[in-house]
């Protein structure tokens, strides 16, 4: 049996979860705490760093003691800590690493670094079972990624964007138009009384032979169009966001699809190809419907972990721990190891 705590604070949610394998059972997330730090951003319109490393700072402690009490267990029961040591914000790597260390070298557990991005991409093997490979589409406020995952440690990135994450394209979407931050829910709920048809916005990068993802262009594209039009109506408002979403899911499927083609050509042998997808933007309906239908042409089982553990959380990297240690390729006593904000 083996029993991780995890520790995630790479962004603005403080998180800490503990999580458990035994023999050949289905892992347990025995307790998964988040805590967002949403409302100290809003008034910014978008993740403060300092303010999020301070909010780490004084939530982490009360975090990883919910966590821990919530599972039931003491420290003495966990195996090893596992901490996201990158890419992220530094300040809040720093706050999250170092408390590891702490706890790692007081109690005499192992620490594992993880990357952040490994958590996500292994997070369908945590709540699916999924075997390797497969493919991970990752859209999140600061990501945006396709990768074949093909075992643990064992990751090729096969495309990512030129310019902004697609969920930032969305927050300043909504920023511009007036929206509340987070955009992403806000712009999705406006788009359900709009015209998807009134905007003729840009696809970019459809049908182009480079693999990857680009958004400023549409962006800009949303500014034009709300200026020519200004003052906008509540209407004006809807029919830009649904018009943004249309051209968001047609550019965004264009470019999977051609991922799950390649997919097929590098792994012919895979009889029940999946893609799995990750990151906050996966909550919206348009582009979940539009990979849904996707993946049911092309033949590929379509994963998308409950929401929780889609976006940031600590569950995905106590699990990553948990990988590592039974793929025997754990970074143990990762005493030494510093935050890497560009891992
Ligand atoms: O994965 P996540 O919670 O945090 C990280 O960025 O790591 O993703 C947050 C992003 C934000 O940009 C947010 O606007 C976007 O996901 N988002 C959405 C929706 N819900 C959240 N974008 C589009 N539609 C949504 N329903
Ligand atoms: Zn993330």
């Amino acid at each position: 049996m083996i029993r991780v705590l995890g520790i995630e604070t790479s962004c603005d949610e403080t998180a800490a979860s503990v999580v458990t394998l035994e023999g050949d059972a289905a892992p347990k997330i025995l307790s998964n705490i988040v805590l967002s730090q949403i409302e100290e951003h809003a008034a910014f319109g978008g993740v403060v760093p300092e303010i999020a490393a301070r909010a780490h700072v004084e939530a982490l402690d009360g975090i990883i003691e919910a966590a821990l009490a919530d599972s039931g267990a003491k420290l003495a029961d966990i195996d090893a800590i596992a901490a996201t040591a990158g890419p992220g914000l530094v300040g809040g790597l720093i706050v999250g690493l170092m408390t590891a260390k702490a706890i790692a070298a007081a109690a005499h557990k192992p620490l594992l670094a993880i990357n952040h991005l490994e958590g996500h991409a292994l997070t369908a093997r945590l709540t699916d079972g999924l075997e390797f490979p497969y493919l991970l589409l990752l859209v999140s406020g600061g990501h945006t990624q396709i990768v074949a995952v093909r075992g643990v440690g064992d990751y090729q990135r096969w495309a990512t964007t030129i310019d902004d994450a697609l969920g930032e394209a969305f927050d300043k979407t909504a920023k511009m138009l007036g929206l509340p931050y987070p955009g992403g829910p806000n712009v999705e709920k406006a788009a359900a009384s709009g015209d998807s048809t009134r905007f003729t916005f840009p696809r970019p990068m459809k049908g182009s032979a480079q693999p990857d993802f680009s958004f400023s262009g549409l962006k800009t594209a949303v500014r034009q169009a709300a200026r020519a039009i200004a003052p906008l109506s509540d209407q004006d408002v809807a029919d830009i966001c649904a018009s943004f979403q249309a051209a968001v899911a047609d550019a965004l499927g264009d470019r999977v699809s051609r991922a799950l083609s390649r997919f097929r050509q590098e792994f012919p042998g895979k009889a029940e190809p999946a893609l799995v997808v990750a990151g906050g933007v996966a909550a919206n309906r348009t582009i979940k419907a539009t990979l849904e239908a996707l993946c049911a042409e092309a033949g590929f089982q379509f994963v998308a972990p409950p929401l929780k553990l889609c976006t940031d959380n600590a569950a995905m990297i106590a699990w990553a721990g948990i990988e590592r240690l039974r793929a025997g390729i754990a970074q143990e006593n990762a005493t030494d190891f510093v935050p890497r904000s560009r891992w």
